[in-house]
């Protein structure tokens, strides 16, 4: 089966719309950023508000090869304040360290998502918060967070939805660490599961800070093209009726007209354009289309090619399985035995590719 020829069934909107130079693309990127604020997930919210960030006591972790601590984050504005930690692992190595920058489902170090031992003696600092301790994931937009942004928990239909919000709190992070000498700055990854990948690259869309994205098993409205979606993986019908609070109410016009989109999800990946991409599956995770994911990697490494970000992508004109890995483009892939999980075998590969690539 040819992944090419299925693409051009699909009739995909086209991304680069004639950019040939790194400065126009930045033009194009940025207004691929607004089209999407608008019709999918709503714009970073942009609020007045004072922050101060709180470090916390200082513990050894790892029998002294890291240090380990919380930040406790606090957002104040005229209606009320609210706080959430950010708790940081980072590498005694006595130089600037890479760093991954975890949205998380919990807020524990270690955590099953997250091992956080193995990614310090791999030399990565690991900064980590829960996204529920931002605005919890339901639709209520009073708590938290969205308390804030939100005087009377009413949204309009472009406003911003909990994923904008859970990034404009990966974005508050990226503030703090962006003041410390211990991390390299130009070497500072996403990363996030599933609806967290999703997070993740809309996040790394909007800051341009974050020079490497991982977005494990990101699915609808993450990775995966919305058009064309196998029958066993979820559709923009589903993922806005059960969780319509992640993205902006005018999203929910496509349902039953996805041919009306006037993008697609290899847009969203290519705001990532020319930093680095990388997009994961597992095999038997269906319902986050594991091909999907791999179509919009095939179409959107035009951007970094017509960039000279080359090669774009080394993946195959057929669907990988199994555990086939791609790492030597702009844009990585891998797939993996097993199910939905952000496994250690994820996080293996996701720091060989961000090893190999640091600096480049
Ligand atoms: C549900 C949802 C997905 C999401 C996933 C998750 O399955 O339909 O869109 O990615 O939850 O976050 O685990």
């Amino acid at each position: 089966m040819s992944v090419r020829n299925d693409i051009g069934k699909l009739h995909l909107p086209e991304v680069l719309d004639g950019v040939t130079s790194a400065a126009d693309w930045e033009v194009r990127r940025q207004e691929i950023v607004a089209l999407l604020a608008q019709e999918e997930y709503g714009p970073i919210p942009d609020f007045p508000c004072e922050i101060t960030y709180e470090v916390g006591p200082n513990e050894r972790y790892g029998g002294g090869s890291a240090d380990y601590y919380q930040v406790t984050i606090t957002v104040t504005t005229p209606r009320g304040s609210h706080a959430f930690p950010l708790s940081c692992v980072i590498p005694r190595a006595g130089r600037p360290c890479p760093a991954f920058v975890h949205v998380n489902f919990r807020g524990g170090v270690p955590d099953s998502y997250m091992p956080s031992e193995e990614i310090s003696d791999n030399g990565f600092a690991c900064f980590s918060f829960c996204y529920n301790d931002v605005t919890m994931d339901n639709a209520d937009f009073t708590d938290g967070l969205a308390g804030l942004v939100y005087p009377d928990g009413v949204r309009g239909p472009h406003d911003p939805g909990k994923i904008s919000l859970w990034a404009w709190a990966a974005m508050r992070a990226m503030d703090y660490i962006a003041t410390l000498p211990a991390i390299d700055q130009k070497n500072i990854g996403i990363i996030g599961h599933s609806r967290l990948g999703k997070t993740a690259i809309w996040t790394a869309a909007n800051d341009l800070r974050y020079s490497f994205v991982f977005a494990n098993q990101s699915g609808c409205c993450g990775a995966a093209l919305t058009r064309g979606a196998p029958e066993d993986a979820e559709h923009i019908d589903q993922i806005c009726k059960t969780f319509p609070y992640w993205l902006c109410e005018n999203y929910k016009k496509y349902v039953g007209h996805i041919e009306e989109l006037p993008f697609d999800q290899h847009w969203l990946l290519a705001t990532i354009a020319p930093r680095r991409l990388y997009v994961s599956s597992a095999e038997e995770d269906r319902w986050t289309g594991p091909d999907s994911q791999y179509r919009a990697c095939v179409e959107t490494a035009k951007v970094w090619e017509a960039l000279g970000c080359v090669p774009g992508f080394t993946g195959p004109d057929a669907y990988p399985g199994g555990n086939d890995a791609f790492q030597e483009g702009y844009i990585a892939y891998h797939s993996r035995t097993g199910d939905h999980f952000l496994s250690r075998r994820d996080w293996l590969q996701f720091m060989k590719y961000f090893k190999k690539y640091r600096n480049q």
